[in-house]
Protein backbone atom coordinates (compact mmCIF):
# COMPACT_ATOMS: atom_id res chain seq x y z
CA UNK A 1 0.00 0.00 0.00
CA UNK A 2 1.11 3.52 -0.85
CA UNK A 3 0.07 6.45 0.87
CA UNK A 4 0.28 9.68 -0.67
CA UNK A 5 0.46 12.78 1.10
CA UNK A 6 -1.15 16.27 0.09
CA UNK A 7 -1.83 19.12 1.64
CA UNK A 8 -5.41 19.80 0.54
CA UNK A 9 -8.09 19.01 -1.88
CA UNK A 10 -6.44 20.26 -4.63
CA UNK A 11 -3.16 18.60 -4.49
CA UNK A 12 -5.32 15.70 -3.93
CA UNK A 13 -7.08 16.11 -7.21
CA UNK A 14 -4.20 16.62 -9.26
CA UNK A 15 -2.01 14.24 -8.14
CA UNK A 16 -4.88 11.66 -8.36
CA UNK A 17 -5.27 12.92 -11.91
CA UNK A 18 -2.02 12.17 -12.40
CA UNK A 19 -2.03 8.56 -11.99
CA UNK A 20 -5.13 7.97 -13.69
CA UNK A 21 -3.86 10.17 -16.80
CA UNK A 22 -0.68 8.22 -16.60
CA UNK A 23 -2.44 4.66 -16.98
CA UNK A 24 -4.68 5.98 -19.81
CA UNK A 25 -1.32 7.37 -21.84
CA UNK A 26 -0.01 4.11 -21.30
CA UNK A 27 -2.59 1.99 -21.99
CA UNK A 28 -5.41 4.39 -24.16
CA UNK A 29 -8.11 1.16 -24.09
CA UNK A 30 -8.10 0.79 -20.28
CA UNK A 31 -11.35 -0.11 -18.02
CA UNK A 32 -11.60 2.18 -16.03
CA UNK A 33 -14.04 2.01 -12.84
CA UNK A 34 -15.26 5.24 -11.40
CA UNK A 35 -16.61 6.73 -7.96
CA UNK A 36 -19.09 9.55 -7.59
CA UNK A 37 -19.18 12.13 -4.19
CA UNK A 38 -17.82 14.78 -3.25
CA UNK A 39 -14.10 13.81 -3.40
CA UNK A 40 -13.73 13.08 -7.02
CA UNK A 41 -14.93 16.34 -8.20
CA UNK A 42 -11.62 17.44 -8.23
CA UNK A 43 -9.72 14.49 -9.85
CA UNK A 44 -12.42 14.72 -12.81
CA UNK A 45 -12.07 18.35 -12.98
CA UNK A 46 -8.58 18.31 -13.72
CA UNK A 47 -8.64 15.30 -15.84
CA UNK A 48 -11.05 17.33 -17.58
CA UNK A 49 -8.59 19.85 -18.07
CA UNK A 50 -6.00 17.25 -19.63
CA UNK A 51 -8.25 15.98 -22.16
CA UNK A 52 -9.10 19.64 -23.31
CA UNK A 53 -5.34 20.28 -23.27
CA UNK A 54 -4.89 17.34 -25.57
CA UNK A 55 -2.83 15.23 -23.08
CA UNK A 56 -5.25 12.09 -23.16
CA UNK A 57 -8.38 11.04 -24.98
CA UNK A 58 -11.04 8.76 -23.25
CA UNK A 59 -11.95 7.27 -27.33
CA UNK A 60 -10.47 4.40 -26.93
CA UNK A 61 -11.62 3.64 -23.08
CA UNK A 62 -14.35 1.66 -21.19
CA UNK A 63 -16.00 2.89 -17.88
CA UNK A 64 -17.60 1.38 -15.10
CA UNK A 65 -19.67 3.03 -11.98
CA UNK A 66 -19.57 1.87 -8.20
CA UNK A 67 -23.10 2.19 -7.51
CA UNK A 68 -26.48 4.08 -8.03
CA UNK A 69 -29.64 4.83 -6.17
CA UNK A 70 -32.42 2.42 -6.75
CA UNK A 71 -35.97 3.86 -7.94
CA UNK A 72 -36.66 6.55 -10.57
CA UNK A 73 -32.88 7.69 -10.99
CA UNK A 74 -33.14 8.94 -14.75
CA UNK A 75 -35.32 11.44 -13.41
CA UNK A 76 -33.13 12.27 -10.33
CA UNK A 77 -31.15 15.14 -11.08
CA UNK A 78 -28.82 13.64 -8.03
CA UNK A 79 -28.45 10.17 -9.30
CA UNK A 80 -25.39 8.82 -9.89
CA UNK A 81 -25.58 8.67 -13.87
CA UNK A 82 -26.37 12.10 -14.17
CA UNK A 83 -23.45 12.79 -11.60
CA UNK A 84 -20.87 11.44 -14.16
CA UNK A 85 -22.48 12.75 -17.25
CA UNK A 86 -22.44 16.24 -15.78
CA UNK A 87 -19.20 15.98 -13.51
CA UNK A 88 -16.81 14.24 -16.49
CA UNK A 89 -18.74 11.99 -19.44
CA UNK A 90 -20.28 15.18 -21.29
CA UNK A 91 -16.99 16.86 -21.46
CA UNK A 92 -14.83 14.14 -22.56
CA UNK A 93 -14.56 11.69 -25.89
CA UNK A 94 -15.63 8.97 -23.81
CA UNK A 95 -17.72 6.92 -26.31
CA UNK A 96 -21.16 6.71 -24.54
CA UNK A 97 -21.45 2.93 -25.27
CA UNK A 98 -19.05 2.26 -23.81
CA UNK A 99 -19.99 3.22 -20.32
CA UNK A 100 -21.74 1.42 -17.65
CA UNK A 101 -23.74 2.29 -14.60
CA UNK A 102 -25.85 -0.26 -12.80
CA UNK A 103 -29.33 1.01 -13.86
CA UNK A 104 -31.51 1.69 -10.67
CA UNK A 105 -34.38 2.41 -12.49
CA UNK A 106 -34.75 -1.52 -13.64
CA UNK A 107 -37.98 -3.23 -14.00
CA UNK A 108 -36.08 -6.02 -12.93
CA UNK A 109 -33.13 -5.15 -10.48
CA UNK A 110 -32.44 -8.60 -9.70
CA UNK A 111 -31.67 -9.21 -13.15
CA UNK A 112 -30.06 -5.67 -13.65
CA UNK A 113 -28.08 -7.01 -10.68
CA UNK A 114 -26.89 -10.19 -12.67
CA UNK A 115 -26.00 -8.33 -16.04
CA UNK A 116 -23.70 -5.54 -13.70
CA UNK A 117 -21.95 -9.16 -12.38
CA UNK A 118 -21.39 -10.62 -15.70
CA UNK A 119 -20.42 -7.09 -17.38
CA UNK A 120 -17.77 -6.66 -14.82
CA UNK A 121 -16.67 -10.95 -15.22
CA UNK A 122 -16.03 -10.26 -19.01
CA UNK A 123 -13.44 -7.84 -18.49
CA UNK A 124 -9.92 -9.70 -19.04
CA UNK A 125 -8.15 -9.85 -15.72
CA UNK A 126 -10.38 -7.38 -13.99
CA UNK A 127 -10.84 -3.47 -14.16
CA UNK A 128 -7.77 -1.34 -15.05
CA UNK A 129 -8.24 1.22 -12.64
CA UNK A 130 -11.13 1.22 -9.58
CA UNK A 131 -11.22 4.97 -8.22
CA UNK A 132 -12.42 4.82 -4.98
CA UNK A 133 -13.66 7.14 -2.16
CA UNK A 134 -14.67 6.19 1.39
CA UNK A 135 -17.47 6.80 3.51
CA UNK A 136 -18.33 8.14 7.18
CA UNK A 137 -18.31 4.45 8.20
CA UNK A 138 -15.98 2.85 5.88
CA UNK A 139 -18.05 1.96 3.33
CA UNK A 140 -16.78 1.23 -0.95
CA UNK A 141 -19.09 1.75 -3.22
CA UNK A 142 -22.14 1.40 -1.34
CA UNK A 143 -21.08 -2.10 0.56
CA UNK A 144 -22.11 -0.85 3.90
CA UNK A 145 -20.82 -2.40 7.33
CA UNK A 146 -21.92 -5.97 7.47
CA UNK A 147 -20.82 -9.48 9.12
CA UNK A 148 -19.70 -10.19 5.85
CA UNK A 149 -18.60 -9.01 2.43
CA UNK A 150 -21.10 -9.03 0.04
CA UNK A 151 -19.25 -10.20 -3.46
CA UNK A 152 -20.96 -9.28 -6.55
CA UNK A 153 -23.41 -6.47 -7.35
CA UNK A 154 -26.74 -6.25 -5.25
CA UNK A 155 -28.94 -4.09 -3.58
CA UNK A 156 -28.22 -2.86 -0.42
CA UNK A 157 -30.64 -0.73 2.38
CA UNK A 158 -28.22 2.48 3.13
CA UNK A 159 -27.60 3.24 6.58
CA UNK A 160 -28.73 6.01 8.36
CA UNK A 161 -25.02 7.51 8.77
CA UNK A 162 -24.92 7.22 5.08
CA UNK A 163 -28.28 8.81 4.13
CA UNK A 164 -26.84 11.54 6.24
CA UNK A 165 -23.49 12.02 4.01
CA UNK A 166 -26.01 12.37 0.83
CA UNK A 167 -27.41 15.67 2.42
CA UNK A 168 -25.16 17.73 0.60
CA UNK A 169 -26.57 16.51 -2.76
CA UNK A 170 -30.56 16.99 -1.97
CA UNK A 171 -32.26 20.45 -1.39
CA UNK A 172 -35.35 17.82 0.37
CA UNK A 173 -33.57 14.85 3.24
CA UNK A 174 -36.48 13.16 2.31
CA UNK A 175 -35.53 12.78 -1.17
CA UNK A 176 -32.80 11.17 -0.34
CA UNK A 177 -32.96 7.06 -1.65
CA UNK A 178 -32.73 4.89 1.10
CA UNK A 179 -31.48 2.09 -1.27
CA UNK A 180 -28.99 1.66 -3.79
CA UNK A 181 -27.40 -0.67 -6.11
CA UNK A 182 -23.88 -1.64 -6.07
CA UNK A 183 -20.71 -3.08 -7.13
CA UNK A 184 -19.62 -5.95 -4.52
CA UNK A 185 -16.02 -6.05 -2.98
CA UNK A 186 -14.78 -8.99 -5.59
CA UNK A 187 -14.84 -7.14 -8.54
CA UNK A 188 -13.10 -4.33 -6.62
CA UNK A 189 -10.58 -6.35 -5.24
CA UNK A 190 -9.97 -8.36 -8.53
CA UNK A 191 -9.14 -4.92 -9.84
CA UNK A 192 -5.39 -4.20 -11.24
CA UNK A 193 -4.85 -1.11 -8.96
CA UNK A 194 -6.88 1.18 -6.79
CA UNK A 195 -6.85 4.32 -5.94
CA UNK A 196 -8.45 5.77 -3.00
CA UNK A 197 -9.39 9.25 -2.83
CA UNK A 198 -9.84 10.96 0.90
CA UNK A 199 -10.15 14.87 1.97
CA UNK A 200 -11.11 16.66 5.40
CA UNK A 201 -11.50 16.10 8.81
CA UNK A 202 -14.57 13.70 8.67
CA UNK A 203 -12.55 11.17 7.36
CA UNK A 204 -9.32 10.82 9.28
CA UNK A 205 -10.75 8.33 11.98
CA UNK A 206 -11.84 5.86 9.15
CA UNK A 207 -9.37 6.18 7.08
CA UNK A 208 -6.60 5.17 9.74
CA UNK A 209 -9.14 2.25 11.33
CA UNK A 210 -9.72 0.83 7.68
CA UNK A 211 -5.79 1.04 6.73
CA UNK A 212 -4.33 -0.20 9.85
CA UNK A 213 -7.14 -1.78 11.62
CA UNK A 214 -8.43 -4.96 11.69
CA UNK A 215 -9.23 -6.57 8.44
CA UNK A 216 -13.31 -6.54 9.02
CA UNK A 217 -17.00 -6.25 7.08
CA UNK A 218 -17.39 -4.41 9.32
CA UNK A 219 -15.64 -1.76 7.65
CA UNK A 220 -15.28 -2.27 4.37
CA UNK A 221 -13.35 -0.50 3.46
CA UNK A 222 -10.59 -2.50 5.83
CA UNK A 223 -9.99 -5.46 2.80
CA UNK A 224 -7.98 -2.79 1.14
CA UNK A 225 -4.98 -3.48 3.04
CA UNK A 226 -4.95 -6.90 1.48
CA UNK A 227 -5.54 -5.40 -2.28
CA UNK A 228 -1.83 -6.42 -3.98
CA UNK A 229 -1.93 -2.73 -5.76
CA UNK A 230 -3.93 0.27 -3.21
CA UNK A 231 -2.72 3.85 -3.36
CA UNK A 232 -4.24 5.91 -1.30
CA UNK A 233 -4.18 10.07 -2.22
CA UNK A 234 -5.13 11.82 0.73
CA UNK A 235 -4.97 15.34 1.97
CA UNK A 236 -3.63 16.10 5.57
CA UNK A 237 -6.77 16.31 7.24
CA UNK A 238 -8.20 13.29 6.14
CA UNK A 239 -4.68 11.94 7.21
CA UNK A 240 -4.13 13.42 10.83
CA UNK A 241 -4.96 9.96 12.27
CA UNK A 242 -2.72 7.95 10.34
CA UNK A 243 0.23 11.21 10.52
CA UNK A 244 -0.19 10.82 14.34
CA UNK A 245 -0.24 7.34 14.60
CA UNK A 246 1.98 6.05 11.81
CA UNK A 247 3.99 8.54 10.62
CA UNK A 248 6.12 5.84 8.68
CA UNK A 249 3.69 4.92 6.41
CA UNK A 250 2.93 8.11 4.50
CA UNK A 251 5.32 8.65 1.27
C1 LIG B 1 -19.76 6.78 -4.55
C2 LIG B 1 -19.40 5.78 -3.59
C3 LIG B 1 -19.21 6.08 -2.15
C4 LIG B 1 -18.45 7.37 -1.88
C5 LIG B 1 -18.37 7.64 -0.38
C6 LIG B 1 -17.65 8.93 -0.07
O1 LIG B 1 -19.85 6.23 -5.85
O2 LIG B 1 -19.27 4.68 -3.98
O3 LIG B 1 -18.54 5.00 -1.54
O4 LIG B 1 -17.16 7.27 -2.42
O5 LIG B 1 -19.66 7.69 0.15
O6 LIG B 1 -18.42 9.99 -0.55
P1 LIG B 1 -17.89 11.48 -0.54
O7 LIG B 1 -16.81 11.54 -1.58
O8 LIG B 1 -19.09 12.30 -0.93
O9 LIG B 1 -17.37 11.77 0.82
Amino acid sequence: MNIIFCEDYEEMSRKAAAIIASKIILKPDSVIGFATGATPIGLYKELIKRYEKGEISFADMRTFNLDEYLGEIKDLETSFYNFMQNNLFLHIDVKPENTDIPDGSAADIQAECERYTEALDLIPEGLDFQILGIGANGHIGFNEPDDYFPLDTHIVELTEETIEGQKPFFDDYNKIPKRAVTMGIRAIMNAKQLLLIASGDGKSKILEKALFGPVTPNIPASILQIHRCLTVVADRAALSQIIEKHPDAIL
